[in-house]
């Protein structure tokens, strides 16, 4: 870590005023990892006079586990839970809803906006067991550049999830606000340490006018010795955001209860690391987990890493879907992707990638190409939507 330090710390030029006493506020730990994931206070990420470079290097460094969880208290932590459980809720009710609901899907958006009943999936094929619903948190219609209108769509009958839209954007919201202030704190993290960093991923999400959330619900595998299972609720994959925003996991019976766990150690989100050990992550009730997407990689020139991950299923305890939600923090479409120029790009270029048989980024993204374009080569590239069967 200070190997690193040292050698960021000479490639800045121009050093802004930096406040070196910075790093005594609370940074904990969760018990029971290998490594620990860095968790931050909200009220430390608000403050305007601290920086926390040593918190963002320890997460997102190639050493990190390429997540960085805020810790929310009081009205945060309340509003938080309580609009966030409530939503898990109304996707359960959603996802095992018996009537039609076929007026939520958007086949002609190749199911990426509104309800995706098992039409997503990565290279290991496609992760039928997931039920997605998508929507636009920053406004309600948004025509992308190639014409098409993204606008949201909610349950009508309201004795289905009648709430769902307002903890569904309740939710959404409140990771956007927390992740522009920690958009900030990078911008000033590789304003500092990366020779002609352009400070973009602060003001990228902030007035990017998409910025699409997922709620998603892993159904409970009924057979456990159905051999066609996938191992994974969600195959291998990085993302393809400057950060996404991800809620705790959380299992919810037929009744509405929420539980935590299921109470097999098997089952959840695993990251790979840069050196490719694996290791699980529990993300803590109160926490909101930000993972590094490519975007960020690409802008740091490969100071920050993004890292493949997966959600594991239950080898035990079949009895409860799992539900979380996503918040893809999503510049708009004409943004340039360029590293910073004078950028090594074997750090930005990993062979990480094509070993793991994911899509590698080369195939992906050329230096200065706009993030709708990259967009589009992502979903050709990792997508099975629309037609699960035809590629591979
Ligand atoms: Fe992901």
């Amino acid at each position: 870590m200070k190997a690193l330090s040292k050698l960021l710390l000479k490639n800045h030029q121009n050093s802004p005023q930096i406040f070196k006493g910075s790093f005594a506020f609370s940074s904990s730990v969760v018990p029971g990892h290998k490594q620990q994931p860095v968790i931050i206070d909200l009220n430390d990420l608000k403050r305007q006079d601290t920086n926390i470079f040593e918190q963002i290097e320890e997460a997102y460094s190639d050493k990190g586990l390429g997540v960085l969880l805020v810790r929310n208290s009081g009205e945060s932590k309340q509003r938080y839970m309580q609009n966030y459980l409530n939503l898990a809720k109304q996707m359960r009710q959603i996802s095992e809803y018996k009537g039609d609901l076929s007026y939520l899907e958007q086949p002609h958006l190749e199911y990426g906006h509104g309800l995706n009943l098992g039409k997503d999936g990565y290279l290991e094929g496609g992760d039928t067991l997931q039920i997605s619903f998508y929507a636009n948190i920053i406004q309600e219609s948004y025509t992308d550049h190639k014409g098409l209108i993204w606008k949201n769509v909610w349950p009508k009958d309201k004795e289905i999830a009648p709430e769902f839209e307002k903890y569904y954007m309740s939710t959404g919201r409140q990771f956007i606000d927390t992740a522009i202030m920690l958009g900030k704190k990078l911008d000033d993290y590789l304003k500092y340490n990366v020779k002609n960093y352009k400070m973009q991923i602060e003001q990228g999400i902030a007035k990017s006018p998409r910025i699409s959330a997922r709620s998603i619900y892993y159904a409970a595998p009924k057979n456990k010795h159905n051999s066609d299972l996938p191992k994974n609720w969600c195959s291998w994959h990085k993302d393809y955001s400057y950060i996404t925003g991800l809620a705790p996991g959380v299992y919810v019976d037929s009744q509405d209860n929420v539980k935590h766990s299921n109470g097999d150690p098997e089952a959840g989100l695993y990251i790979q690391k840069r050196d490719y050990e694996i290791l699980k992550l529990n993300i803590p009730e109160d926490c909101m987990c930000f993972q590094l997407g490519e975007l960020s990689q690409i802008v740091s020139g490969g100071l920050l890493q993004a890292l493949p991950h997966a959600v594991k299923m239950p080898v035990q305890n079949f009895d409860m879907p799992r539900i979380s939600l996503a918040v893809f923090m999503e510049p708009e479409y004409n943004e340039p992707l360029s590293v910073p120029v004078g950028t090594n790009m074997d750090r930005v270029l990993t062979k990480q990638d094509k070993e793991h048989k994911l899509s590698p980024l080369e195939e992906r993204w050329k230096d200065g190409m706009s993030f709708g374009d990259y967009y589009e080569n992502c979903r050709i590239s990792f997508s099975y939507a629309p037609d699960v069967n035809k590629k591979q």
